[in-house]
């Protein structure tokens, strides 16, 4: 059986007192034991919240790290650094890294082999932009980002990577693909795995949709079969949408 998972990305929100106070309204919500929920707040403030999820079933996870062990690289995050405050997962390719940050996907590569090598769970995040879904060539464009950053690995190291669909024209938007069009994807992306890997292997990897997810949508969207949870932006900001959200499987 996939994992059903529900996660917050925090992004650059909540400064330390308020990151204590969303943690606090969390921890007083009923969550779905079945559903793993993990949030991702900022850098900063990563260790006081591992201690504010104390006695709750919360994971905290990061949102990015570099691909180097350590060094010159002012700014930056690195593997062992978030395994050594308790850190087991991180989120890599996020759009917005890709697209402010320069992110590529040969980038993306290597940090997920970093990784993955240091022991790591990623929630690898990809997508395509509004003109490649007007242009009919999403399909194409997210087996080259999975190929280009994720296929080169051995399958042993699929029991430690989650995927996270976010269409780029639903992040932050409003505008969210509609139930069948996650569908659509998920099981576009499992096939996609299954003819890389093996079918089982495909089977097993939760993949999680992104991109505008709601109280109001998140029912219908989970409810689809290749649909394993979901990335949450905007409403994993406010404590009951988070919970809403983590409670809408059926
Ligand atoms: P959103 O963000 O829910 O605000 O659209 C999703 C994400 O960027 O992961």
């Amino acid at each position: 059986m996939r994992k059903k998972i529900v996660a917050g990305n925090w992004k650059m929100n909540k400064d330390l007192k308020e990151s204590q106070l969303l943690i606090e309204a969390l921890k007083a919500q009923s969550l779905a034991a079945e559903v793993s929920v993990m949030i991702a707040p900022t850098f900063v403030n990563l260790t006081t919240a591992l201690e504010s999820v104390k006695g709750s079933a919360i994971e905290v996870i990061a949102q990015n790290m570099h691909y180097a062990d350590n060094g010159a690289f002012t700014g930056e995050i690195s593997a062992e650094m978030l395994k050594s405050v308790g850190l087991k997962t991180v989120i890599l390719g996020h759009s917005e890294r890709r697209s402010y940050f320069g992110e590529t996907d040969e980038i993306l590569e290597k940090k997920v082999f970093q990784a993955i090598n240091n022991g790591l769970q990623i929630m690898f995040c990809f997508g395509e932009e509004l003109e490649d879904r007007k242009a009919g060539t999403h399909f194409h464009l997210v087996a080259s980002q999975l190929k280009n950053a994720l296929f080169s690995l051995p399958k042993e190291a699929w029991a430690h990577i989650i995927l996270a669909y976010e269409p780029v024209w639903a992040i932050g938007t409003g505008e969210t693909a509609s139930a069948e069009q996650a569908q659509e994807m998920h099981a576009f992306i499992r096939k996609t795995i299954a003819d890389a890997y093996h079918s089982e292997l495909a089977d097993a990897v939760s993949i999680l949709y992104g991109g505008s997810v709601k109280p109001g949508n998140a029912v219908e969207i989970f409810s689809k079969p290749d649909v394993d949870g979901g990335l949450i932006g905007g409403a994993a900001l406010v404590a009951s949408d988070f919970a809403a959200i983590v409670n809408a499987f059926n």
